[in-house]
């Protein structure tokens, strides 16, 4: 079995190491890194993996999982940089970096995996979609598909649609978030206490995500079975469309798009420049 690095065990590798230890993966056969010792000590007590440094991490691991936040990536690529060979596989978890900027701090031919997971990660029920860059194989891709297969489902995309689905699925648990608050809301307009106003909407929302991921039918249709004529649902439905809140969706996810290339490009002018 290969030894799995993550590099920055936060809020996304932690989760990913606890979901592969759930997978069956042996402690043995993880290792991680953290800035702070607290922290590492914290994470080695609750999950029994070794913490190490840096160059340790990279020198000893066949996969190195990238996980710091895309503003903390530079020192991480200093202190890895040379020790990064083809024989490793890297994947980076840094929503809006590319491969091939990866590629260009270490040796050539280093196989190169993009991945964009979502916060849902942290129940394990992620939506991740996985890129290769060039040096990537169908069996590298395989091999993350594999890992992050233990917290939720992975789709493979061709890396210029990476902003596309940070817009879709990076953002979209906020979205749903936003939906339920405002539902949460109108419930107490109508007087219910508040928990009982969150309890009706959350199991809505897991119920009908449910019927969503396992039931054969389109949206419309589902929508369509619960919207009787002349009933409460299509009174209610008359004033989403009213207001507009299906374009409204589609704006914000075309917006967040234009925000995902936009800090990309931003991005990708800072590294070139720091790089240089
Ligand atoms: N959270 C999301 O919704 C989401 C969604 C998609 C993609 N992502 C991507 O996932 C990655 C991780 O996000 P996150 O939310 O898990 O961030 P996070 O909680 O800040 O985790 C990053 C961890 O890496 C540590 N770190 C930073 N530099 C390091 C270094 N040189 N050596 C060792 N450890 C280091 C940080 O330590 P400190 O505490 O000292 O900073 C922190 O514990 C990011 O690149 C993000 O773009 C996140």
């Amino acid at each position: 079995m290969s030894t799995i690095a993550v590099l920055g065990a936060g809020k996304i590798g932690e989760s990913l190491l606890s979901g592969l230890l759930n997978a069956g993966y042996s402690p043995e056969n993880l290792l991680f890194t953290e800035r702070y010792q607290q922290r590492a000590e914290e994470l080695t007590k609750r999950y029994g993996v070794r913490a190490t440094d840096l160059p340790t991490a990279a020198r000893q691991a066949d996969v190195l999982v990238v996980s710091v936040k895309p503003q903390d990536i530079e020192p991480l690529l200093d202190e890895v940089g040379d020790l990064v060979t083809p024989d490793k596989l890297v994947a980076t978890l840094c929503a809006g970096l590319p491969t091939s900027m990866f590629e260009r701090r270490f040796a050539a031919g280093t196989p190169v995996v993009r991945v964009m997971p979502n916060t849902p990660m942290l129940v394990g029920e992620a939506m991740s979609a996985v890129s290769g860059g060039t040096h990537a194989t169908e069996a590298h891709l395989d091999l993350v598909e594999g890992l992050l297969g233990s917290v939720g489902r992975v789709v493979r995309i061709p890396e210029d649609q990476q902003d596309a689905v940070t817009a879709l699925s990076g953002s979209g648990p906020a979205y749903f978030f936003y939906l339920v608050e405002a539902m949460i809301d109108a419930g107490i307009l109508l007087g219910l206490p508040r928990s009982v106003a969150a309890e009706l909407v959350v199991q809505s929302a897991v119920g009908s995500a449910t019927m969503l991921r396992e039931g054969e039918g389109h949206p419309v249709i589902m929508r369509e079975g619960v919207t009787s004529p002349a009933g409460t649902t299509i009174s209610g439905v008359r004033e989403l469309e009213k207001h507009g809140v299906r374009a409204a969706l589609i704006d914000a996810v075309e917006a967040a798009h234009s925000r995902s290339v936009e800090l990309g490009a931003k991005h990708r002018q800072e590294t070139d420049s720091e790089g240089a």
